[in-house]
């Protein structure tokens, strides 16, 4: 996804700029720009690629100044170039825009303001923006920007220079995050807190349809509307080393390895043993409501959504509630079934997935109440829930999610807890779940410990072109996320599905060429997928096998085994993902790809 850093003090920007950029890669993108103003007007630099690119560009030609905007972008309108990079200025080279996400009028406004004598040398919906706020650019920048934008339909977040304004930035944001760091004599505008966080952990979270004016003296804060707005400073307690690697050579190998800690992290203080129950604060859900709830929706996308589906079979299975888990994307666009007496779960790590953030809007406009199970503190999806479910995954950098998938299947364990031990179920299976859960970290790591062996059957199907990957009940939705994992950092096709429904179709791929991922704990349909591996081997298919215990019905079956500790069934997918998450970085590694940020992959996908 784009990113986006601001600053505006008595140091040179250009560093900090660079350095606030360099602290985004992680979100994906395919081009960079910088703008300054150097006192006598503005400059800027744009490079193709990586940003070493664009600070090779600025080292070769300097570019200095104290007040400056710097962007990463991830095309959406127009090819991956410099020409389309941001900064976009305008015809009279006044003004430099910065923007994240969709101008989705932006081909009309275009046509008008052509039709006016400007003149556009990009393909981006962006440069709109540059040549609106020069069109009503007579007062102050805050007032162009403010008109420019009262026009524009879709989604923003911005930061805006001008030559004329030699201390000011001028940001705003409508749909896409954007927050400012406030420092001493100093501040920031960024999409992103980890592009800032080297210079200061106090941060003024935008909201949508808010407008921010930064000079050298402070900020001032209103709506589109010019009426100010009160804002609160938030501290972050996220130090940088959380977000360097850790001794790892690539992000997601440090946060598969974090799991024990971060699963550790998403029970803290909300498992109560004795009682088999659980106490999530931020839920912000009286008695009387939670008694209420007779049915839920469970909203998210990607590997969120597969942790949605594990949640779903915890909560029907236990709470006796009925449970529907809907692709973001399709329930925002649908015509969904909501109730005052639903209950919308939304689940995202980032907090700003855009079809997962819509479908939340949608839900609440429905009337259900609203549940954000989130990692990002602070984030779009966490501020606007009515209630939330804080992951504490810590900083998530990998494009590939990991450690965030198993807390969020922790924290929707803890949600089906709270609402079963006040239906049907008994103190001892709460108590039964709530100390198989604290046994979990410990569990995870002895898996971990063993990681080599899974490198060792990842060099044996590194060359794969094709996997398949078969589960059953709560391991079906681990076999869609091992599926997901190997597709999108080592490019292999790989399909999961209900280890029964290979009978009905997927059956005929099976030859020697093509491995077959088993995820069978003992669990209670363990003989029902041992079965599915006989048929497998009947037809000459690879097995890897991921398992509790030694059985004897299947010796001789399994080609490469992978064992993990037992557990109840409902949390084997704690155990269960992590030997898969292993399998595809070590798969990818070998392929001598980019595991962190995979091609045509984002962080946070931000535009729909
Ligand atoms: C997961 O490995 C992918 N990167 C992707 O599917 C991700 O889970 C999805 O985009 C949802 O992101 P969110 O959890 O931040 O909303």
């Amino acid at each position: 996804m784009c990113g986006i850093v601001g600053y505006v003090g008595g140091r040179g920007a250009t560093s900090l700029l660079i350095e606030g950029l360099k602290r985004l890669e992680y979100r994906g993108y395919d081009s960079a720009g910088i703008a300054m103003n150097n006192g006598n007007g503005l400059e800027t630099r744009k490079a193709k690629g990586k940003i070493s690119m664009l600070e090779a560009a600025v080292n070769g030609n300097p570019i200095h100044g104290t007040v400056g905007i710097a962007h990463t972008r991830w095309a959406t309108h127009g090819a991956p170039n410099e020409c389309n990079a941001h900064p976009h200025i305008d015809c009279t080279k006044t003004i430099a825009v910065v923007h994240n996400g969709i101008i989705e009028n932006y081909s009309a406004l275009r046509t008008v303001l052509k039709e006016k004598g400007h003149v556009f040398v990009s393909e981006t919906d962006t440069e709109v923006l540059a040549h609106l706020i020069e069109e009503n650019f007579e007062t102050t920048l805050e007032d162009a920007v403010m008109d420019a934008l009262n026009l524009v339909e879709g989604t923003f977040g911005i930061a805006v220079v001008s030559s004329r304004d030699k201390d000011k930035i001028v940001a705003a944001r409508k749909g896409s995050p954007l927050l400012i760091g406030v420092g001493d004599g100093e501040y920031f505008v960024a999409s992103d807190v980890a592009a800032i966080l080297a210079q200061t952990r106090e941060v003024v979270y935008l909201d949508d349809g808010e407008v921010a004016v930064i000079t050298r003296e402070g900020y001032q804060v209103s709506d589109l509307g010019a009426r100010p707005v009160r804002k609160g400073v938030s501290r972050i307690e996220w130090d940088l080393d959380q977000i360097e690697k850790g001794g790892f050579d690539h992000f997601m190998m440090k946060e598969i390895f974090e799991q024990p800690n971060s699963i550790t992290n998403a029970m803290r203080g909300r498992i109560v043993v004795e009682d088999g129950y659980s106490k999530l604060g931020g839920m912000n859900i009286t008695r009387d409501e939670l008694e209420k709830i007779d049915n839920i929706i469970i909203t998210a996308c990607g590997t969120s959504w597969h942790s949605g589906l594990i949640g779903e079979l915890m909560i029907e299975e236990n709470a006796r509630i009925p449970v529907e888990t809907e692709y973001a994307s399709e329930f925002r666009y649908r015509n969904p079934i909501v109730t005052p007496n639903s209950l919308c779960v939304v689940i995202s790590q980032s907090g700003e997935t855009a079809d997962t953030l819509a479908a939340m809007r949608e839900a609440k406009r429905r009337g259900a109440r609203t549940l954000g199970l989130v990692n990002v503190v602070g984030s779009t999806i966490a501020r606007e829930d009515d209630g939330g479910v804080y992951l504490h995954a810590g900083p998530e950098i990998g494009v590939a999610s990991t450690k965030a998938f198993t807390s969020q299947v922790i924290g929707l364990a803890l949600l089906m807890l709270k609402f079963a031990r006040r239906r049907d179920m008994s103190v001892a299976r709460g108590r039964e779940i709530a100390m198989a859960m604290e046994a979990l970290p410990a569990q995870v790591q002895q898996i971990l410990d063993r990681a080599k062996e899974m490198e060792m059957i990842a060099e044996k199907f590194k060359d794969a072109q094709n996997f398949l990957y078969l589960g059953r009940g709560y391991n079906f939705p681990v076999a869609l996320e091992g599926a997901l994992k190997l597709k999108e950092i080592s490019y292999i096709h790989a399909e999961g599905y209900p280890a029964a429904e290979m009978k009905h179709g997927p059956i005929a791929l099976i030859d020697e060429n093509m491995p077959v991922v088993f995820i069978a704990p003992h669990d209670s349909v363990f003989d029902k997928v041992a079965s599915n591996i006989q048929e497998v081997k009947a037809r000459g298919g690879k097995v890897i096998c991921v398992t509790s215990r030694e059985e004897p019905a299947l010796k001789g079956l399994i080609d490469y085994e992978f064992r993990i500790p037992e557990t109840v069934d409902m949390l084997y997918p704690i155990l269960t993902v992590v030997p898969l998450q292993l399998l595809a970085y070590y798969i990818a590694t070998k392929r001598g790809l980019d595991v962190d940020q995979p091609r045509n992959l984002a962080k946070s996908v931000t535009v729909e």
